[in-house]
């Protein structure tokens, strides 16, 4: 179902290195925004098959703390395949998306073609000064290299007023859809320098200090982090794999640039792992821990 990417072994040019905080040299920023872009474009049409499913779930909490409501202008950045846009327009607000992926924007559009879906990068938003009454970003400060201008961008482009919210998965401990292939891996032994670039820690915002300060720091007040269990339910081990495998980015990108031999050892160690969250009724079900962060322009 997907085609693995030639394997390929990625070096930090500057100071930033695996497991770092944001990418501060600009040329690992810039390719690591590429393989995002290019990642999630062929992640597209897959995504709703497990991730999305579960990103979708807790896109009614991620507008509620953004107060979204009947005529409000929103922005959804990095809006994937529209899910949040669309929940923003069942409400009556008048939603327009950007994703740094056409792929996503794609499938965005084919899902909901009443809606406005453009191309942008969260780090730099094309819209002027004030445009929104609230910025909603769902599962998107573990994407960008510098999370700090994406916040930034959101309070630029907010209304006196508005509110912007970011959700993002808890620590893997918790967040076990995103863990377990993590830890998979891991226990595998595989390297994941290959087919995956230096990247910002995707889990920074999990810590409730580090959130706030991110979004203090872009000028927004009245700041809270909320926290919300999510529960996946899937039939079997096959059903995880696939979803992960066709829902996840750097995860994927490190399975699938793997020997035969690595991957095998992956799969060993997720069933093995995987065994641990069947339930009695059948089936598997793993805790998806959210966290929102949100805060109100002054
Ligand atoms: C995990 S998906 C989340 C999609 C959607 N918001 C949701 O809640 O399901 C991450 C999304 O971030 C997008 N993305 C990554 N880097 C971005 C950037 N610099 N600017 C805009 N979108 C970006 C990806 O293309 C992808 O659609």
């Amino acid at each position: 179902m997907w085609s693995a990417p030639p394997p390929q072994r990625f070096t930090c040019t500057g100071s930033s290195g695996p497991g770092i905080v944001g990418l501060t040299d600009s040329e690992d920023a810039t390719a690591f925004k590429q393989f995002e872009a290019a990642g999630w474009s062929r992640q597209a049409y897959s995504y709703e098959q497990l991730t999305g499913r579960v990103t979708a779930a807790a896109a009614g909490a991620l507008l509620d703390a953004a107060r979204v409501g009947p005529g409000l202008r929103v922005l959804d950045v990095a809006c994937g395949s529209g899910h949040v846009a669309a929940a923003a327009a069942a409400r009556g607000a008048e939603p327009v998306g950007i994703d740094i992926s056409r792929g996503m924007l794609d499938a965005a559009r084919h899902a909901h073609p009443d809606l406005a879906f453009v191309h942008g990068d969260a780090e730099a938003l094309n819209f002027a000064d004030g445009s929104f009454g609230a910025v909603v970003g769902g599962f998107v400060l573990n994407h960008v290299p510098q999370p700090e201008r994406a916040a930034s961008e959101a309070f630029r482009v907010l209304a006196a007023d508005g509110c912007a919210a970011f959700s993002v998965w808890d620590r893997p401990e918790r967040a076990r859809l995103m863990g377990i292939m993590s830890d998979a891996i891991d226990r595998a032994g595989l390297d994941r320098s290959v087919g995956v670039p230096p990247g910002p820690d995707g889990f920074r915002f999990a810590d409730e200090g580090a959130f706030t300060s991110l979004l203090e720091d872009a000028g927004l007040g009245q700041v809270r982090i909320d926290t919300f269990d999510l529960s996946v339910r899937v039939e079997d081990g096959d059903e995880l794999w696939n979803g992960l495998l066709g829902g996840t980015v750097r995860a994927a990108a490190a399975v699938l640039a793997a020997s035969e031999e690595d991957r095998r050892r992956v799969r060993k160690a997720f069933d093995e792992l995987a065994a641990g969250y069947e339930t009695e009724a059948g089936g598997l079900a793993l805790p998806a821990v959210v966290k929102i962060g949100s805060g109100v322009a002054p």
